[in-house]
């Protein structure tokens, strides 16, 4: 452990000391259990395996100057996974247990919480499956819900520095009235090939646009969008992107800031009248785009001209920073402190 090298951490998976778990079976939730097994034994059956019964969240916590840990908006993450659980027809979990889960996961973990100083974090990943067998399609009626930690650093190239995107014509992630407003594995499945095809064009990541005209921008693989021009922030409005919880506090952050905010389509060739863009997340952060290109359209919409961040970007980055870190007071309640 004193080996680790705070930061430098890339974002992967890297083995801690233990995981939480909870089971449902004859129609109720157990009490949480911890575990230090990496594995899960799992019936060749069970509808994660087979009709895609599978959801997921992603949380952050952040070792303050004071050395206190916070975790950023638990409450959001819980009902958001719940809210995926009715999409996919899977048994909630409450939004009191999955408080207990993760405070108890980060607690079990917390000498991998990286030092305040490291502008690294520890990141959080609840999951829920189907355990229960079936072969018809129909969904199970034992559930598994699994949360484990592995400490991270930023998911995109030079953390806050501009990228470089490609919009991918060729492949939809998700459909207007699919699931890709929920946080099931099965988007990822889809967004693998253009992800790769992304990778491979030397680009951070894929943009989608709106799977049934192709006209307005959706989201990227694991981020939404943000573009500001005239003191306005602006994100899209859309059936078919995750409800970023980044996005709506930057949204927030905005206001606080004086901003206008709105939540509209937005037509690709708005690019072009961009001062600044961003892909924003839980892992992202903030990403500040470079520009982002269309290749099958030839066009390239360069929004960052000299290459750097721009100063509304920047400004929100330090502010959602310095709150989940603890410099700045939480006025919103998005934070819980972990004790
Ligand atoms: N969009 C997708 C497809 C994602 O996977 C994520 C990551 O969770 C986001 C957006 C950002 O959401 P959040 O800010 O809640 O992490
Ligand atoms: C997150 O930002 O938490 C995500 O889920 C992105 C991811 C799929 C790595």
């Amino acid at each position: 452990m004193g080996t680790l090298d705070w930061s430098n951490l890339g974002f992967g998976y890297r083995k801690t000391d233990y995981n939480v778990r909870c089971y449902f079976r004859n129609g109720k939730w157990g009490e949480l259990e911890t575990c230090s097994e990496e594995t899960i034994p799992l019936h060749m059956a069970a509808t994660c395996l087979h009709y895609g019964q599978e959801c997921f969240e992603g949380l952050k916590a952040f070792r303050g100057k004071d050395g206190k840990i916070r975790v950023f908006r638990i409450e959001e993450n819980a009902q958001r996974m719940q809210n995926t659980c009715r999409g996919i027809l899977m048994e909630e979990f409450p939004t009191d247990k999955f408080k207990n889960a993760i405070c108890k996961v980060i607690k079990l973990n917390e000498r991998f919480v990286p030092p305040y100083e490291s502008g690294a974090s520890l990141y959080i990943r609840p999951l829920l499956i189907g355990t229960g067998a079936q072969v018809g399609v129909h969904p199970a009626n034992e559930y598994l819900f699994i949360v484990f930690v592995t400490p991270v650093g930023p998911y995109f190239k030079g953390g806050f520095s501009t990228n470089p995107y490609v919009i991918i014509r060729e492949y939809d992630r998700a459909a207007p009235l699919g699931t890709g407003c929920f946080k099931v594995g099965g988007n990822y499945a889809a967004s693998l090939r253009a992800n790769k095809k992304a990778h491979d064009l030397g680009y951070s990541c894929e943009f989608y646009l709106d799977a049934k005209e192709k006209k307005y921008i959706d989201e990227a693989g694991a981020a939404n969008f943000f573009g500001i021009k005239n003191n306005t922030y602006i994100t899209p409005l859309s059936t078919s992107i995750l409800p970023s919880i980044t996005n709506r506090s930057l949204m927030q952050l905005a206001e606080d800031m004086g901003m206008k905010v709105e939540r509209r389509p937005i037509l690709e060739e708005e690019l072009a009248t961009f001062e600044e863009a961003g892909a924003c997340g839980t892992a992202a952060v903030i990403s500040p785009i470079e520009r982002i290109d269309d290749l099958e359209n030839n066009k390239s919409y360069v929004i960052a001209k000299d290459g750097k961040p721009g100063p509304i970007s920047e400004k929100l980055y330090n502010k959602l920073r310095a709150i989940q870190y603890g410099d700045e007071l939480d006025t919103h309640g998005w934070v819980t402190i972990v004790e």
